[in-house]
Parts: structure tokens; sequence; C-alpha cells
């Protein structure tokens, strides 16, 4: 595809949509917006120009002018991503909708939200906790991360074992299509069987389809009650054989099942400047369980401990009060953060298995390790199948070195995860970072009729183009 570049008419043009000030050329200020937590040095890109629409009227003029001039428009939020979703891999257009960030409404009497895409996502959280609601669709990143984002990657998180994804929370959206047409999707309504369901189509396309401008949310009775276990192993293999039969044998699903091995727990550890008194363990599960009865969440929490012990654990800590799970979450949400510091040249993937198929992976991961003489380490939502491995650079290997292997060891471990009836993201996506591998994940067929939906909604192929699909 051959795009037009952002010429000087076509900025006067943007100026007089959203108004000078919501225009960005500065370099300096437009670097913030050619990255996301991929390396940079790998797939961040410079947008030509950055915008900051109010609303979606300005949005529809935004997306009638591109498609008009074939120039590239790529949607941004919080620019937490982990897939160079929100990167403008041809350049153009970055629409950033952080100007949208207002919780329109909390209706409560439905028990929903309506938000606008650029509120971040745990501010919703706060606003309705003292009204005994929460809004149970958010990943990992939640102090950062827009909502408006979520929906678009279809984000995951770790509650996923008992609450699901962000898209089973998502009631309605509105959307700008790149032609420039705005649709509404959904409502405030739990059943909806009328004709093909286009708002699911919208919930996990990366911004390839249009614009989410608005979206109604679901919400939750938020429990009363929680208790966190961290449940230390002598190694990985333990640890991780244990993961299904907590729910099979336990009778229970947990809120959470989190696994971290070793260097994962260290590298986090160092990094937050914490000292965990056991950091020491070969691997680490972080149990969580909840409720509105405190004695049923604590008979839940012993059922799981006695499992645990009976399975080989050497050590079941309970964390029942806020600042010890604080402290434990927080280790275990800042490890991605931790090997980008420490690690910059690393691949962070997201694969995805049945849950009964995890410890087949383990030994495969053991051998290409060795294999490739890179570190893997491996954390993640165990409890859903889905894994972070972190393949890390070699530090004595040149970066063409590198870029070789990540290439190899990736297609090796995507081949024998797909092998084990798993795929290629769980929660991340695939944009720019694995659209080189999504035939190793989706049969040429199922990849044509992608395409072709894509087509329907966008003729020009002007939406976040490079993202999804191989080049
Ligand atoms: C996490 C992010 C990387 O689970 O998805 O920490
Ligand atoms: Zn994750």
């Amino acid at each position: 595809m051959k795009y037009n570049s952002v010429s000087t008419d076509i900025i006067a043009e943007l100026k007089a949509i959203v108004g000078e000030k919501n225009v960005i050329l500065d370099p300096e200020k437009m670097e913030a917006y050619s990255h996301d937590e991929t390396p940079t040095a790998q797939y961040g890109r410079m947008p030509e120009v950055v915008v900051t629409p109010v609303n979606s009227a300005q949005i529809a003029e935004i997306m009638k002018l591109a498609n008009k001039r074939l120039v590239p428009v790529t949607p941004r939020g919080a620019g937490s991503g982990l897939s160079g979703g929100a990167i403008p891999k041809f350049g153009g257009i970055v629409l950033s909708v952080e100007k949208m960030n207002r919780i329109i409404e909390i209706d409560y009497k439905n028990m929903m939200a309506v938000v606008e895409p650029g509120v971040v996502t745990n501010e919703v959280n706060e606003l309705i906790a003292k009204e005994g609601l929460f809004f149970a669709g958010y990943p990992m990143s939640l102090e950062s991360c827009y909502i408006g984002g979520n929906i678009a990657e279809n984000a995951g998180g770790g509650r996923a074992v008992k609450y699901g994804v962000t898209g089973r929370y998502i009631m309605g959206l509105e959307v700008v299509l790149p032609t420039g047409e705005i649709l509404e999707l959904g409502g405030k309504r739990v059943k909806d069987v009328t004709g093909y369901d286009l708002k699911q189509l919208f919930i996990g396309s990366e911004g390839t389809l249009g614009v989410i401008t608005k979206a109604i949310i679901k919400l939750l009775p938020l429990p009363k009650k929680k208790t966190d276990l961290l449940v230390l192993f002598e190694d990985v293999r333990t640890a991780i054989d244990l993961v299904p039969e907590i729910m099979t044998k336990g009778r229970v699903i947990p809120t959470s099942i989190e696994f971290m091995d070793k260097l994962s727990v260290q590298t986090s550890c160092e990094y937050l400047n914490e000292q965990l008194p056991y950091q020491q363990a070969g691997a680490m599960l972080l149990i969580e369980v909840d409720g509105n009865h405190e004695q049923q969440v604590e008979e839940d929490a012993e059922i799981i401990g006695e499992i645990c012990y009976q399975q080989g654990a050497l050590e079941v800590y309970v964390a029942d009060n806020y600042t010890t799970q604080e402290r434990v979450w927080s280790v275990r949400r800042n490890i991605a953060e931790a090997f980008m510091v420490y690690s910059p040249h690393q691949s962070l993937e997201d694969v995805v298995l049945p849950i009964a198929e995890i410890p087949n992976l383990m030994p495969y991961i053991e051998q290409i390790s060795e294999k490739y003489g890179i570190k893997i380490p491996v954390y993640g939502h165990a409890g859903d199948g889905n894994l972070h491995l972190t393949l890390v650079k070699n530090p004595e290997s040149t970066m063409e070195e590198w870029y070789n292997t990540e290439d190899k060891a990736l297609r090796e471990i995507y081949t024998v995860t797909k092998k084990l009836g798993g795929t290629i993201s769980g929660e991340h996506g695939i944009g720019s970072k694995r659209n080189k591998y999504l035939d190793l994940a989706c049969s040429s067929e199922e990849i044509r009729i992608m395409k072709a939906i894509k087509r329907v909604f966008d003729p020009n192929g002007i939406m976040n183009p490079g993202k999804i699909f191989p080049d």
C-alpha cells in the first residue's frame, strides 16, 4: 500500500478540525507517541503529526480527511501496549484519545458505566468502590492504561480465571469508521441477538477497524473479602504441574493463579528495591480467592493451601491484609517493566494454552533456551493458561545475532504452542510484533476472511496499517 505523507495543507485542515492546540508537530513532543512498551529500536516509528481530538465529531472529520488523502491513522491510548498496536508503522497521523477522558455516567440501576476511551482504567474502580461496585475487566497495567486501549486489545490480566477478560464487560461501543461514519453498537442490554455482533468485532481489533470513542461497561458487586496465598516451590515444574489441580481437586475457582519463576521475582524485587524474604524459591504461585463471606473465603484458601502442600509446595504464606497483599502483587505487576529496564533487548511473549497443557510446554521452553543460549524467564497468568515467556538477549551476541535468534526461537515456541492447542497471544495482541507469525496460528482461510472483513470497514487500508496481518 502506498500512502501519502502529511502535507502542509493536510495539517492546516487538521488544525481547522481540532483547533491549533490539539495538533502536535514538535518532534520532541511527538517522540512520546513513537513507541509503546515494545523495544523502541525494533518497533518504534515517529508520527508525522499527532492530533488530540476532544469528541467523536472531530474524529469523524479527521477520518474523512485521512481517507480521502490516503494518509494512515493510528489510534492511541496510553501507549502501554505490548505489541506495537499504537505505533504509527507507516507514519501519518497518530490520533490520541488522551483528551477524551470523561466518565460520562455511572448507571447504578443497570450496574453499568458510560466512559470515554481516554479514561485511566483504575479511575473507574476508584470512583465506584465506595458504592460497592467494581469493573472486573482490567489488565495488570490498570494504573496507567486507558479503557479504550483495553477494549481495542481485549486485554486480560490477573483475574481472568474467575472474571474473564475485558471483552466480557463491554456492553456497548460508539465507534468512528475509517470512512467517517459514527456507529452505536450494543447498548445497556444484557441480551441481544439482533443480527451479527459487530460490537464484538471491534473488541480486540487492535485499532484496525475504527476508533473507539465511547463504551458502556458492565459493573459487578465488589467482593467484600479477599485472601492471597503466596506459595513457594523448589522448581518451576512442581508449581506449574499443580495449577490445574487447584481447580479440579479443590473444586474452587480462585480469582487469580499467577506464576513467577525465580529470575522474574528477583528482577522485579531489584527494580522495586523490595525484599521478599523468600525470593530465593525456584518458583512461586500467587493465588487469590475472593467472596462476600469471610468464612467461605478462608475455607477456600485453606483447601487450596492443603492441595499445595500435598503436591510438593515448600511453604504457603497467607496475605490477608492490604499492605502485605499490595507488596506481593506489586512484585508481580512490575515484572514486565523490570525486565525492560534490566534487559532492553528482549521479547515479551504472551502464549496461551489449554490450562492442562501448560506443564507440557515447559520442557520445550527449557530445550529452546538451551539450544539458543538465551535465558527465558517465565511468569504470567498460569490459572488461565496465559504465560509471559521473556526471551532475553545474551549480552555477548551482536544485535544481528539476537534478531536472528529471536525469530528462530519464536517460531519454535509458537509452533509447539499451536501443537498443544494454544495460540500466540492471549492478551497483548498481534500488532506489529507478531504479524509475521500470524500464519503459524491461523489458517490461510481464516486470514483471508479477516482481511475481507477489514476491507468492508476500511476500503482504503488507512486504519492502523501494518498490524495483525503479515506485511
Ligand atoms: C503482565 C503483563 C505483561 O501480566 O501482561 O504483567
Ligand atoms: Zn499479562
